[in-house]
């Protein structure tokens, strides 16, 4: 290995139990019972799933390469073991980074988002650690103004955007930085001490939006978009919650909105949050259950810091201030990542579809 190309690690985790089990051992996947591999997943150790190549920078044509690491828990089994289990077996999967050469890694998804989202596991490895949350943010309200413009039914700067897991990280700081862009904002969570304490802090200034927040998921009903990030690891948006013409993005993995709303709702659209497309000829050799070249965003933060050589802990904690954002939105398109294709359950969203939701936003609106 040449020392001198950039390196880094991200680390993954089963999200579909029994999709991913399949993915590597086909004939597992049919006879083991969903419980078992819930169970077994504390088991296993951490270990390299694949090398990554072909990433490389449009600005500067320089090229690193990765590792794709599997932290073997399950997101149930996560929820249902000790924080110290589940620290130890992520700070085992960044010691498998380290002696990779990884100079820096990632978290992905629940590994990110479990106890101080990545402060201990920091702490805790000789190599930096980011969430990925900053570029997750970054993107996901690139989605959401790019459906905003695609509809053209109300500008963005007089949408009510409700933010489902406000509280938490990516849901926190996307609500900050909506409240200077468009005009009510409704932050959504279960915890009403928590949820008024993030309302005080975005009111703590004067802001462009009205910003106020519920524990009540039928309000979803008041906003034309919403984003939804929580850890609840079920479905929890159905499509009752909905009004005609809603655009939802669905950042959380596994998915927040119940698959029932595309199947019922064609007045909706619901699209996969936090995709991007990565510049160069990359080769993940890994079906992590994107179309080629597509990565999620947080793996995306980890590969541009790998691009600037910013071997920091970029992204740790829930608290990420919106400079952050901006600033590795901006180091992204620099290095040619690119907000991907606007996508509803992996597949590029139709003319078709654009036209039906419109008409039923165009409908809502008049109303
Ligand atoms: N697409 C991507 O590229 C990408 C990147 C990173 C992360 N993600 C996903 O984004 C989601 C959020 O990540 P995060 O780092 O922001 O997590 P986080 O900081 O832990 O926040 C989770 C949020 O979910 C809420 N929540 C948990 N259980 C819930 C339930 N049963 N019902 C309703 N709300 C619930 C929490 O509320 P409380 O405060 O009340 O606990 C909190 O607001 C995760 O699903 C993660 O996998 C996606």
């Amino acid at each position: 290995m040449t020392k001198d190309i950039p390196r880094f690690a991200f680390i993954i985790h089963p999200i579909d139990p029994r999709e991913d089990v399949r993915r590597r051992y086909p004939w597992l996947a049919k006879v083991l019972p969903e419980g078992w591999i819930h169970y077994l997943s504390g088991l296993w150790p951490p270990l390299k799933l694949s090398d990554i190549e072909g990433v490389e920078s449009r600005a500067t044509g320089e090229r690193i390469r990765g590792w794709l690491l599997a932290c073997p828990l399950t997101p149930q089994r996560m929820r249902t073991s000790t924080l110290d289990f589940v620290y130890r077996k992520i700070i085992q999967t960044g010691r498998l980074a380290e002696r990779l050469g990884a100079q820096i890694v990632g978290l992905g998804a629940w590994t990110a988002a479990i106890g101080d989202a990545g402060e201990t596991v920091a702490r805790a490895l000789r190599i930096p650690v980011t969430t990925g949350d900053s570029y997750t943010v970054a993107v996901a309200l690139e989605q959401l103004r790019r459906a905003a413009r695609t509809l053209a039914v109300t500008p963005w700067e007089g949408a009510t955007v409700a933010v489902v897991g406000a509280t938490g990280a990516i849901g926190r700081a996307a609500a900050d930085i909506l409240a200077d862009e468009v005009e009510r904002v409704l932050l959504i969570g279960r915890r009403p001490r928590l949820l008024a304490q993030v309302e005080a802090a975005l009111n703590a200034r004067p802001r462009r939006a009205t910003v106020k927040a519920t524990t009540d998921l039928q309000r979803l009903a008041e906003a034309a978009f919403i984003l939804s990030a929580t850890t609840a690891g079920r479905a929890i948006i159905h499509p009752q919650h909905l009004r005609p013409g809603a655009v939802v993005l669905d950042v959380a993995l596994p998915r927040d909105v119940s698959l029932r709303v595309s199947r019922q709702r064609d007045d909706v659209l619901v699209l996969d949050g936090g995709i991007v497309q990565v510049p160069g000829p990359v080769d993940f050799h890994f079906n992590f259950g994107l179309p080629r070249k597509l990565a999620y965003a947080c793996m995306a933060e980890t590969m541009i810091l790998t691009l600037e050589r910013r071997f920091e802990c970029y992204t740790i904690g829930r608290n990420i201030p919106a400079d952050k954002v901006h600033e590795i939105a901006r180091l992204g398109a620099y290095h040619g990542f690119e907000v991907a294709p606007l996508m509803s359950l992996g597949r590029r969203v139709r003319s078709t579809q654009w036209e039906r939701v419109r008409a039923a936003a165009r409908q809502a609106h008049a109303a």
